[in-house]
């Protein structure tokens, strides 16, 4: 069995069983704002500062100087942590074709699909070279999502989504990879990714009458016995935090 990583987010260990498996990927599927990219954030700061484990942030949809800027306000100094060489950000925003509009290069990668093929080649290299040579121990990808921008034809994605799924997980590393989902509900289509990994924690926002509260799911967790409860989370300016005993409409 794995052995287990801390989360780094309180009251998420409870429900997967001590915690994220070692060197394992976990899939965090949320809707637009549902705390995906803070939640990731957490589990690479804390690594770094309570664990003595090194990070490495993917970014698919967003600038270095935005995410920096962003996590501040929690307290996450970012910047610190890859002067003192112990994080690395990756931006490969340019695999979204919003970015890939604007360059040459999307007229000259997007004609093949060796092209775009290459461009995830390339970011695997990139991040196993970064893996290397930070001696990173946590590595987040975010977000999946933007791959559907860059590969509109679902195989392709599938196989895109394959390689790099299937890389992570021979890196050695604590993977968490984010993705958006579309329909909730329990008629919802599980998303290919969700039979690819070993984990998938659900984050979504619940509406009832007059109120809307945040809820957790741990929808699997190979090799663990987890509580599989919808429980309430929250975000504040400390980051996310989770409330494994208490009911999620309060009393
Ligand atoms: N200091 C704060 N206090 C409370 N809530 C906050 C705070 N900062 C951000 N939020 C909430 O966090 C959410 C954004 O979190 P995050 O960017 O992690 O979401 P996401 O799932 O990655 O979204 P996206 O799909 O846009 O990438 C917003 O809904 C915002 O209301
Ligand atoms: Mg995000």
């Amino acid at each position: 069995m794995a052995n287990k990583v801390a989360t780094g987010i309180p009251g998420l260990d409870e429900l997967v069983d001590d915690g994220f498996p070692d060197g394992r990927v976990v899939l965090v599927i949320g809707g637009p704002g549902t705390g995906k990219t803070i939640l990731c954030s957490q589990f690479l700061y804390k690594g770094i500062y309570d664990n003595q484990e090194n990070g490495i942030f993917v970014s698919l949809d967003e600038s270095k100087e935005h995410f920096y800027s962003e996590m501040k306000q929690f307290g996450w100094d970012f910047e610190k942590a890859e002067n003192e060489g112990k994080f690395a950000f990756i931006e490969a925003t340019r695999m979204s074709q919003a970015a890939m509009l604007k360059e040459k290069l999307f007229r000259e990668e997007s004609r093949s699909l060796r092209g775009k093929k290459l461009s995830i080649d390339r970011l695997i290299e990139d991040l196993q070279a970064k893996i290397a040579s930070y001696k990173a121990k946590r590595v987040v990808v975010d977000t999946l999502a933007m791959l559907t921008y860059r590969f509109p034809d679902p195989v392709e994605r599938r196989t895109a989504v394959v390689e790099l799924i299937q890389s992570l997980a021979d890196m050695n590393v604590t993977c968490l990879v984010t993705t958006e989902l579309k329909h909730l509900g329990l008629e919802r289509e599980a998303l290919d990714e969700e039979f690819m990994v070993h984990g998938v924690i659900m984050l979504q926002t619940l509406f009832s009458e007059s109120t809307t509260t945040r809820a957790i799911q741990v929808e699997k967790m190979r090799e663990a016995k987890v509580n599989p409860s919808l429980v309430p989370y929250s975000i504040n300016k400390n980051g996310i935090e989770v409330f494994p005993n208490m009911p999620l409409f309060g009393d």
